[in-house]
């Protein structure tokens, strides 16, 4: 079919890009169907078209390949050239982009260069790492996305946006939509977790953030969805490693988020380090022509991750710098971060005929093309005076703390006497502070900080000495996050023995720790915060253990032994205040996590969304050895239960809500005409059913819930996941107050992809449940019919 955008009249100047998109139709009807992006987007709009093809017209083939290359300026040296200064090159127009520059002074300096020294005066797109937040930092992305609250994610993105701009910075590399399932893998702090539908709700509200509602406008920045694609899915949780993903899962699981960052309108994208399926993704034609260009038709840039084309020499797929370079080029990588491989060598490959002039022309058009979206040309430069040099404003810190607010997840709150130990009362006298997180401004940070400060950080000590009075606080570091002497142990437990209650602020080491290449084989408390809990916890003083990392953590002990713990990430500048408005129930906690945490490492990958057995375990006791073979014979480990020590989804507030059984509304359409809606661009978000539920607040304070939709299909010609997200609403209830919260399903919520990977719905039975998390509910049962 070709879509309908391709069908309009198309001006004269939108010509070439007519034909080619033509091409990808025409080739689309008899290949794979996903969905088609709208062409008509702020990138490749008619009057941009008609200025990208005057000024490739001028362009010589060296001036085509420098709007291909791509530096680190600004960071000391590194792999690929080993310099961080470009200024001689991007005079002779050998330089399309740059990246990792300190501040906007620099930011200027060399966009000078490039339009006022080089021959055709193209400005230069100046890339950062901008992940959670570029001077304000938010929580990280894990914290960002356990909030469930798109609209103020997109709203963090938007003052990150901001602030880049004002630097200079008008392309960043986020969202990271990487669904991660293995903890291990330190990379899953960057992302939102191991779900499609929610990874996806993710990606789209940080593009809509990043980008505004136009990127021309000076305080847009344009969007860089990675890793492209199946990097979370590392073997082993091992960074960097291999990966092997069936066409269904990649489909399922790994694709859905970048289509979603896409479709929201996304400029670019980073093509990842890992190899899938023995191709590596910096290199493969699947994922990067058919997928995104055929498929999807992005009219976009596809920027490889740093020095990944001279990887695919030690991926062992070219023993030499050409052949990367041809290889990745062909495989569809248009700007090389770094490598300096295009540079030595796309020309010479044009020349000796590997490479048609017409492709490079083509890659070069999507560079420009963001370029000419972003207004660089018209509008080359920042406005160094107006940078923030002062205090972060308090509307960026308002969000900043609600944000880390909705992000905590409580994951225990047992009764201490009669009562629930948080949120704490006025009675505490006094309170013993211990751990190593509980004064580090810069962990609270956590990686990928981008130009987040210290000096910005509230941290917890602070706000809890703000609160209550230097007085009866009692703090005590109890050591280093990965050391810690006997004294030091000793000293936080005189303290803990000496206060009403403790609060002990333990976890990871965000930079070395969490993030890139901080892989870890055990999940447990580093150095010897273990001990220091334990022997916190022999004084038989009320414990609070906040958790402060970029993955769930296996901490058996601490889930047995600690009355309440709450899953605090790395919660950004406002840390502080959201804490303590939280252990005080001025802040209610709403998050739910967005991955399975595990009980244990050999459980690992454990994700919710698994996909059926012939084997399930059902309803046999797995806290127990089998005793025969009923018990045995099924999908089970002998020596620990299947489930997650908490399942995806799962948080727990101050109060308490009740679900009602859900209720269809409407008769669903049957396969065949829910498949033909999927199909067309106006039809598949149509509502064909609704499901509701009523949902009380049965506790005593005002709380927010996310409620969450799953659904499960049966009778498939594929196994489907046992339970699947399709839908999720946050609300706020009084005590007491009940809404009836409605889900509209489409025929997305239906949609699979079949056994002969074509994205349809099939007759089936589905089983819907409306609930607090990935296990509990009750659910209902339907046909859809042929
Ligand atoms: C490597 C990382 O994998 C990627 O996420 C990042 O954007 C680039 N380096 C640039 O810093």
């Amino acid at each position: 079919m070709i879509p309908n955008s391709f069908r309009r009249p198309v001006s004269i100047a939108c010509s070439i890009l007519f034909v080619c998109f033509t091409a990808f139709a025409q080739e689309d009807s008899a290949g794979k169907k996903f969905r088609n992006l709208p062409i008509e987007s702020t990138l490749a709009n008619g009057s941009t078209e008609a200025k990208v093809e005057a000024l490739l017209q001028k362009m010589t083939l060296e001036e085509k390949v420098g709007q291909l290359v791509q530096y680190s300026a600004g960071t000391p040296t590194g792999p690929g050239t080993g310099r961080s200064d470009y200024q001689d090159m991007i005079a002779k127009g050998q330089v399309g982009s740059l990246f990792n520059l300190d501040d906007a002074r620099a930011a200027n300096r060399y966009q000078r260069i490039a339009v006022e020294k080089s021959r055709l005066r193209i400005p230069l797109l100046n890339g950062l790492d901008v992940i959670h937040g570029y001077r304000t930092e938010f929580p990280v992305p894990l914290g960002l996305a356990s909030t469930w609250d798109p609209d103020l994610v997109e709203k963090a993105a938007r003052v990150a946006a901001k602030e880049a701009a004002a630097d200079g910075v008008r392309w960043v590399f986020s969202p990271m939509v990487d669904i991660a399932r293995d903890p291990r893998w330190g990379r899953m702090i960057e992302g939102a977790g191991e779900d499609p539908y929610l990874g996806s709700a993710m990606a789209r509200a940080y593009v809509r953030g990043y980008q505004g509602k136009n990127l021309n406008a000076p305080d847009s920045v344009v969007a860089c969805p990675k890793h492209y694609v199946g990097y979370g899915a590392a073997e082993g949780g091992r960074d960097y490693n291999t990966t092997e993903i069936s066409e269904h899962t990649l489909r399922e699981v790994y694709l859905p988020p970048f289509y979603a960052a896409l479709d929201a309108g996304a400029g670019t994208i980073m093509s990842a380090f890992n190899s899938l399926n023995g191709v590596p993704a910096s290199a493969n034609p699947f994922t990067l022509k058919e997928v995104l260009r055929k498929e999807w038709h992005f009219p976009g840039l596809v920027v490889s991750d740093w020095t990944s084309l001279g990887e695919l020499i030690p991926h062992g797929i070219a023993n030499d710098g050409e052949t990367a370079a041809w290889r990745a080029f062909t495989g569809g990588v248009d700007m090389d971060m770094e490598a300096n491989l295009y540079h030595e060598h796309l020309v010479d490959l044009v020349k000796a005929g590997k490479i048609p002039e017409a492709e490079i022309d083509d890659a070069v058009r999507r560079v420009l093309r963001v370029k000419f979206a972003l207004g660089l040309f018209e509008r080359p430069f920042t406005d160094e005076s107006a940078v923030n040099q002062g205090p972060l404003p308090k509307d960026s810190l308002d969000l900043a703390r609600s944000a880390a607010e909705r992000s905590f997840v409580l994951l225990k709150n047992d009764l201490v006497g009669s009562s629930h130990l948080l949120p704490l009362t006025e009675d505490v006298k006094t309170f013993a502070l211990v751990g190593p997180l509980a004064d580090d401004a810069g962990e609270m940070l956590g990686s990928w900080a981008s130009r987040g400060q210290p000096k910005d950080v509230v941290t917890l000590k602070a706000a809890l000495t703000m609160r209550v009075g230097a007085e009866r606080v009692k703090y005590a570091k109890g050591g280093e996050i990965r050391k810690a002497t006997d004294e030091q142990i000793a000293e936080a437990v005189a303290v803990a023995r000496s206060a009403d209650v403790v609060i002990l602020a333990l976890g990871e080491d965000a930079n070395e720790m969490t993030a890139e290449a901080a892989s870890r084989a055990h999940l447990d408390l580093p150095g010897r915060q273990q001990a220091l809990l334990e022997q916190v916890a022999a004084t038989g003083k009320p414990i609070v253990l906040l958790l402060f990392s970029g993955r769930p953590l296996t901490l058996p002990w601490a889930f047995q032994h600690v009355p309440a713990v709450l899953a605090a990430w790395f919660p950004g500048v406002q840390a502080g205040p959201a804490l303590v408005r939280t252990l005080f129930g001025e802040a209610v906690p709403s998050g739910k996590l967005v991955v399975s945490w595990p009980r244990w490492i050999g459980q690992v990958p454990v994700y919710y969304n698994a996909l059926s057995t012939g084997r399930p375990a059902g309803n046999a006791d797995l806290s127990r050895p089998p005793s025969e073979g009923t018990e045995k014979f099924v999908s089970r480990y002998v020596d620990e239960p299947n489930a997650p020590q908490f399942t995806f989804g799962f948080g727990l507030s101050y109060t308490e809500f009740r679900y009602s059984r859900p209720e269809v509304g409407g008769k669903i359409p049957g396969a065949t005409a829910l498949s033909a809606m999927l199909r067309g661009r106006a039809d598949d978000s149509k509502e064909v059913l609704s499901v509701s539920a009523n949902v009380t607040n049965s506790g005593k304070v005002a709380g927010d819930e996310v409620v969450q939709l799953y659904v499960r299909l049966r009778g498939t010609s594929v196994t489907e996941p046992i339970r699947a997200l399709k839908g999720f609403q946050r609300v706020a209830l009084a005590p007491g107050e009940t809404k009836k919260v409605t889900f509209s399903l489409t025929p997305e919520t239906f949609a699979l992809w079949d056994i002969n990977n074509e994205h349809n719905v099939e007759p089936s039975r589905v089983d819907i449940w409306v609930s607090p998390d990935s296990s509990r509910g009750e659910s209902i049962e339907f046909e859809i019919a042929q």
